[in-house]
């Protein structure tokens, strides 16, 4: 067996380390969105402007299920939420009260997309969205 040098070992180890620093480093995801540019996306997919008053009844009801929106996210979403389930601490929903809320389209179509199912067994509409997000901006 021939023996590996000790450089040639700090080369790959060097190698892994800043492989895995690129390949964490989208993990912190840059923002590439904003609340208001959310609002304005689903609004123009629904073809008719979010209502904040429809988007605050559809994030307090249950809609059939166990779960509203605000069984997680409390109500008004303006501090922190509790997972219904995990008692796993949510950051405030309301971007006035969370910067980093509704800033990476990732993140925000992979919780709607979760959320959604889990609350209404399905994905929610367009015109949901929109409201859910006309309501969530309007709390300051
Ligand atoms: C069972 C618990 C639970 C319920 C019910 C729930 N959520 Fe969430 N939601 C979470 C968790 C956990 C996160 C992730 C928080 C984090 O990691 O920042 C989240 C994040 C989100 C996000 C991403 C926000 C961002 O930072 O960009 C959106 C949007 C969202 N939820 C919308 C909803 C809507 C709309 C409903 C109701 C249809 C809902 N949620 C119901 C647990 C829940």
């Amino acid at each position: 067996m021939t023996s590996i040098r000790p450089s040639f070992i700090r080369v790959v180890f060097t190698a892994i380390a800043l492989g895995s620093a690129l390949m964490l480093s989208p993990a912190a995801q840059a923002a590439d969105t904003s609340a208001a540019e959310q609002l304005q996306h689903w609004s123009a997919q629904a073809g008719t402007p979010g209502n904040v008053g429809k988007g605050e009844v559809f994030f307090n009801s249950r809609q059939g299920g166990e779960w509203s929106c605000a069984s997680c996210h409390g109500t008004p979403p303006t501090t922190q939420g509790k997972h219904a389930n995990t008692g796993k601490v949510i950051a405030p929903l309301a971007p006035a009260f969370n910067p980093k809320a509704f800033t990476v389209i990732a993140k925000v179509d992979k919780w709607f997309r979760r959320n959604c199912n889990d609350v209404l067994s399905r994905e929610c509409s367009a015109s949901e969205k929109a409201d859910v997000l006309a309501y969530l901006n309007s709390l300051k």
